[in-house]
């Protein structure tokens, strides 16, 4: 039976998918991108013109089906009601508009209960803004990621011009302003520190750096931990 669950969460662009993903193949676990969850259900609406000024219907809400596929040294896949949009989650369009679908409780409900269910079939590295705080509370080693916001420009800079996209550097610092004060702001789930996570700046740090440091912790954590499997 899987027991442990590694949450890292924390602003947007700091670097958090970069280590979950790298922790995860050390550790042998799978690593769910939750941020993913939210911008497929954001395109969904997108597409079909669903209004999200308030929560739309229960039943629409339940009907979208999510599913977030990992396999470690390939890409992540995002199926979106069986369709994979994995490419298609970065646009600016959705980027604009992932926070305000991220604050309707129903939505988050919905996607709260699918990320447990992935712990409960496997040891599980997440990240996300509220996978500590509300989906994992027992998380066996809780991250708290923060990066200054013009390493955090510059590091989402250097990935969307390495994929070719177009680039503006005042839009993406505006955009992640924006949606690290809507999502420590909003009412449902804020972003924000809990008491037990460990809090790591990683603006003068490397990756391999920030790696070896979070490796070290979650060994000793398991370690220490009553889950033997
Ligand atoms: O990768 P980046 O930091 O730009 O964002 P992301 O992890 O893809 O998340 C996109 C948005 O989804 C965030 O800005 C939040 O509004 C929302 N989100 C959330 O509310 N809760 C989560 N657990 C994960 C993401
Ligand atoms: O998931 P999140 O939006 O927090 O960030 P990400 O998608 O992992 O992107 C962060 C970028 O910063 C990646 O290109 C990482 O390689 C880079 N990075 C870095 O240069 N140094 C670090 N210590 C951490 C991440």
């Amino acid at each position: 039976m899987p027991c442990h669950q590694i949450s890292i969460d924390g602003y947007a662009a700091c670097g958090k998918s970069t280590l979950a993903r790298e922790l995860a193949d050390e550790l042998n676990f799978i690593y769910i991108d939750s941020g993913a969850m939210y911008r497929g259900v954001t395109l969904y609406f997108l597409r079909e013109g669903v209004s999200f000024d308030t929560e739309p219907p229960d039943a629409l809400v339940q009907s979208i089906d999510i599913r977030f596929e990992y396999v470690p040294g390939a890409a992540d896949k995002l199926y979106l009601n069986g369709e994979d949009v994995s490419t298609k989650l970065r646009t600016s369009q959705v980027n604009e508009n992932v926070s305000k679908v991220a604050a309707l409780p129903n939505v988050r409900r919905r996607l709260v209960a699918l990320q447990q269910d992935y712990g409960h079939t496997h040891n599980v590295v997440m990240d996300g803004r509220d996978i500590g705080t509300v989906v994992f509370p027992g998380a066996v080693l809780k991250i708290f990621l923060t990066a200054n916001l013009e390493t955090r420009v510059r590091r989402r800079m250097n990935d969307i011009k390495s994929s070719n996209q177009y680039l503006n550097v005042d839009e993406i610092r505006t955009n992640l302003l924006t949606r690290d004060h809507i999502d420590s702001t909003r009412a449902d789930s804020p972003l924000k520190q809990s008491e037990d996570s460990v809090v790591i700046d990683n603006t003068n740090l490397t990756r391999k750096e920030q790696l070896v440091m979070v490796r070290s912790l979650a060994a000793l954590r398991i370690q220490e931990s009553s889950c033997k499997e």
